[in-house]
């Protein structure tokens, strides 16, 4: 037995003991660790999944380890596969927050910056930033909003939507990999 899971036979555990076993990832087989950590990465199993098949041990049961472990896949994944990362997020106060279409993680963090209750200045001003950003950038604008306010966000908006393309596109890895932090601290929370 390893690392006090009190599993014996750790690959043996079960989808259901995994989803209230929160702090042992190295326990998890492939399907059961893939299903609990693949949405830290918007719509992309595929960083989980590489993470997995790298070999995760005891140093990956806690959320900085994890976190590490599926940060260096993304480091060594191809420019293209970094950028269709960012472009599976959704837009801020966008349509798909609208259509009620956002992962559970987006539309929580979009909420706890009160993202879904823009006034209708604020709204126009999301909607105008997003269509400026995309068209110079090719993929939306990320940010981890969490902790921030609508004010907040926007300023930051206004402030990189004029950044050079290539300091953009490192920017936004940067606050993806840190929604990742947030999302695997969450999975690690009990209860
Ligand atoms: N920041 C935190 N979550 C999200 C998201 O889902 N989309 C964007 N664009 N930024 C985010």
């Amino acid at each position: 037995m390893r690392g006090g899971t009190g599993f014996a036979y750790p690959h043996a555990m079960s989808t259901e003991q995994a989803a209230t076993t929160p702090s042992t990832p190295s326990a998890l087989n492939r399907d059961t660790f893939v299903a609990r950590f693949a949405s830290v990465f918007e719509h992309s199993p595929w960083i989980a999944e590489a993470a997995w098949d790298q070999g995760i041990g005891p140093e990956q049961d806690n959320p900085d380890g994890l976190h590490a472990a599926l940060c260096a896949v993304l480091a060594k994944a191809d420019r293209s596969a970094k950028i269709a990362l960012v472009r599976a997020h959704p837009d801020l106060a966008g349509k798909l927050a609208i259509e009620g279409g956002l992962t559970q993680e987006s539309r929580a963090e979009q909420a706890s910056a009160g993202l879904d209750r823009c006034s209708p200045d604020e709204f126009a001003r999301f909607q105008a930033l997003n269509a400026a950003y995309t068209e110079r950038f090719g993929f939306p604008f990320v940010i981890a909003v969490r902790g921030l306010t609508r004010a907040q966000i926007l300023a930051a908006f206004e402030q990189r939507v004029a950044n050079d393309p290539e300091a953009e596109l490192a920017t936004a890895l940067v606050q993806i990999e840190r929604i990742a932090l947030l999302r695997i601290q969450d999975l690690f929370a009990p209860g």
